[in-house]
């Protein structure tokens, strides 16, 4: 039985084939079509997961869309009416394309695949209609390596349901409670996000990574004004001071008046202030996700926790839970924001409606280490060198991860390219530009010259699995990069008074530890653990540097530059090498030097070609 499950016309939109249960394929829209966060309809996934499971649409038994557009529909009537006069404008602005699209998203689905694959409606599977927070429950529980498991979804909003608590048994997903909009932790790290002068729903992450240099200052005002936080982690939202319901941005002047004046500017100087800010809604966000986790413990008595929903990318709030919620086991659903929804809606059909049971596998969870998207032979990565008339030499493996363990022992920055791209918004290993973690000089050269971004974000460290307890505090499998984490104390470099003083770039610049490139300013790090069965060629890779250098660590950062989505291909792998100052290409088995390369012809306003994030 074949069954796609799909998300879209929301933000990042993705697809899934699942086949007797078992995830043939995942990929986000963006990829494909190179528009970050693309939300149209995901056309390109879907042809690339069915070209994958060697189906076509006939053979697909359901088509499953995450949420219900409907239900959606009734909350922004009802949060218009009930602030009614207000918000006239953002209603104006947001009808047209519900009542033209959204409320027929049956007919318009149905159209879509249509003209994806030349069936007729009549030849179509039936289309099912997933629920928001479900979705996003059933990616948690699922594929987890858990048989019973409590599971916390936390996300900006869906259709109602902002939180929810879910316990799962065998194949069944029973809800516990849920809280609603306005109320929402997401949204209230978005308002912060907004405020502070990044763009909602990914300049998330730059608050968490801005978060370490700013002090908890505004803390109190957060839980007095804006935020009422219960012992038990539940919450409301003091709505007054957010735009959100009504207009087009997330904050309102009151807002403005709490926090001292208006939102940053975006792409404007950073401030002290703006880092307080994002260190205090940080800290307000852990509280709450570890309240919650608690409670749910108290509660059930679960020895395991599932996560998913887009406030459970915050990997520094998980690493907390990890460390001081009471839990045996924690399994991150690694795409966890809408397109994981996907996976969920999928796999929801066939446990619950199919009523199929799970096979947990012990240890492992069943996302093949989040590996679910295309992968190219040498044989048609040479051909595409060919015609590109690029020079390129094939080494076998072993010369290769010879090669590029020295090549990176000395300094040199690699795009490496392997395998079957990653789902999600991580890249682990198939998509990734590595370099020294060691090199007190890598973080600036990839921030400035390789990725074009914002020179205060840190980059996250892979370190051998068998390896992470001897640079972090932490013992557990972090396949996904989704959890932050202490560098053990041996390794930190004390800082002098004179450098305790710095702030900004200039402390970024101090060396913290003996892998500096990859120890953020607090000492954290977003650590990836590299296992030997999920990850071989990227393992070898580790294993081959850890015998020439003594260290099991290297720095890792998507394929990509600033705003760009990760590469799928080998010519979007290509293009970025020769945008860039990266030294070195490896796709598959084939080694590309820079030296030697001609320029791309015509390519010299490739930046703006990417929208700003
Ligand atoms: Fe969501």
């Amino acid at each position: 039985m074949h069954i796609l499950g799909v998300s879209a016309y929301y933000h990042d939109s993705a697809a899934c084939l699942i086949r007797d249960g078992h995830i043939v394929a995942a990929a986000q829209e963006e990829r494909f079509t190179r528009k970050k966060f693309d939300a149209r309809f995901p056309a390109h996934a879907i042809r690339y997961c069915l070209q994958e499971g060697g189906v076509s649409l006939r053979d697909v038994n359901y088509f499953v869309f995450y949420d219900k557009p409907l239900i959606k529909f009734e909350r922004l009537l009802e949060t218009y009416v009930a602030f009614s006069p207000k918000g006239v404008k953002s209603f104006l602005a947001a009808m047209p394309v519900w009542l033209k699209e959204k409320l027929l998203m049956k007919s318009v689905l149905q159209n879509e695949l249509v003209s994806l694959d030349g069936a007729k409606k009549s030849d179509l599977p039936p289309l099912l209609f997933g629920e928001h927070h479900e979705s996003h429950a059933a990616s948690a529980f699922y594929p987890s390596p858990f048989q019973t498991a409590v599971i916390l979804c936390m996300d900006g909003v869906g259709e109602w349901a902002t939180t929810s608590a879910w316990v799962g048994d065998g194949n069944t997903l029973t809800p516990l409670w849920e809280i609603h909009f306005p109320h929402s932790v997401g949204l209230l790290y978005s308002a912060f996000t907004y405020y502070t002068g990044f763009k909602v729903n990914s300049g998330e992450y730059k608050v968490m990574g801005l978060a370490p240099y700013g002090k908890p200052k505004y803390v109190q005002a957060i839980y007095d004004h804006l935020i009422d936080l219960k012992q038990d982690g539940t919450f409301r939202l003091k709505i007054d001071y957010f735009n959100y319901c009504t207009g087009l941005t997330m904050t309102n002047g009151m807002f403005d008046e709490l926090f001292g004046g208006p939102p940053r500017k975006p792409e404007s100087l950073l401030t002290q202030r703006d880092m307080d800010l994002a260190r205090s809604i940080q800290e307000v966000t852990e509280e709450v996700m570890l309240r919650l986790a608690r409670t749910l413990h108290r509660e059930t008595g679960a020895e395991n926790l599932c996560l998913a929903g887009g406030v459970a990318l915050n990997c520094v709030g998980n690493g907390r839970i990890l460390r001081e919620a009471p839990y045996k086991g924690l399994w991150i659903q690694p795409s966890a924001g809408d397109a994981g929804g996907a996976v969920g809606a999928a796999l929801t059909a066939w446990h619950k409606l199919e009523n199929q049971p799970r096979n947990v596998a012990g240890s492992t969870d069943s996302m093949n280490g989040s590996f679910l998207g295309p992968s190219y032979t040498n044989d048609e990565i040479q051909q595409f060198l060919k015609q590109k008339d690029a020079p390129y030499t094939r080494l076998s493996d072993e010369a290769l991860f010879d090669r590029l363990a020295d090549e990176l022992a000395s300094g040199k920055v690699i795009g490496w390219f392997q395998g079957r791209m990653e789902f999600g918004p991580r890249a682990l290993g198939a998509r990734s530009i590595l370099g020294d973690a060691r090199n007190p000089k890598m973080q600036s050269v990839m921030n400035l010259k390789i990725k074009y971004r914002e020179s205060f974000r840190p980059f996250a460290p892979s370190v051998l699995r068998e390896r992470v307890a001897d640079y972090f505090d932490l013992n557990a499998d972090s396949p996904y990069m989704l959890l932050v984490a202490p560098v053990v104390e041996s390794r930190r470099t004390p800082l002098t008074k004179e450098q305790q003083s710095l702030w900004g770039i200039d402390l970024l610049n101090v060396p913290k530890s003996d892998i500096p490139a990859a120890t953020h300013v607090d000492y954290s790090a977003r650590v990836q653990t590299v296992h030997e069965d999920t990850n071989p060629r990227y393992y070898r890779l580790l294993k081959t540097f850890e015998a020439k250098t003594g260290c099991g660590v290297l720095v890792n950062t998507s394929f990509n530059v600033r705003n760009e989505p990760i590469v799928c291909s080998p010519e979007d792998a290509y293009r970025c090498f020769m945008r860039t100052a990266i030294d070195i290409l490896v796709l598959e088995n084939c080694l590309l030097y820079k030296d030697g390369q001609k320029p791309l012809e015509g390519d010299t306003n490739w930046q703006q070609e990417f929208e700003l994030d």
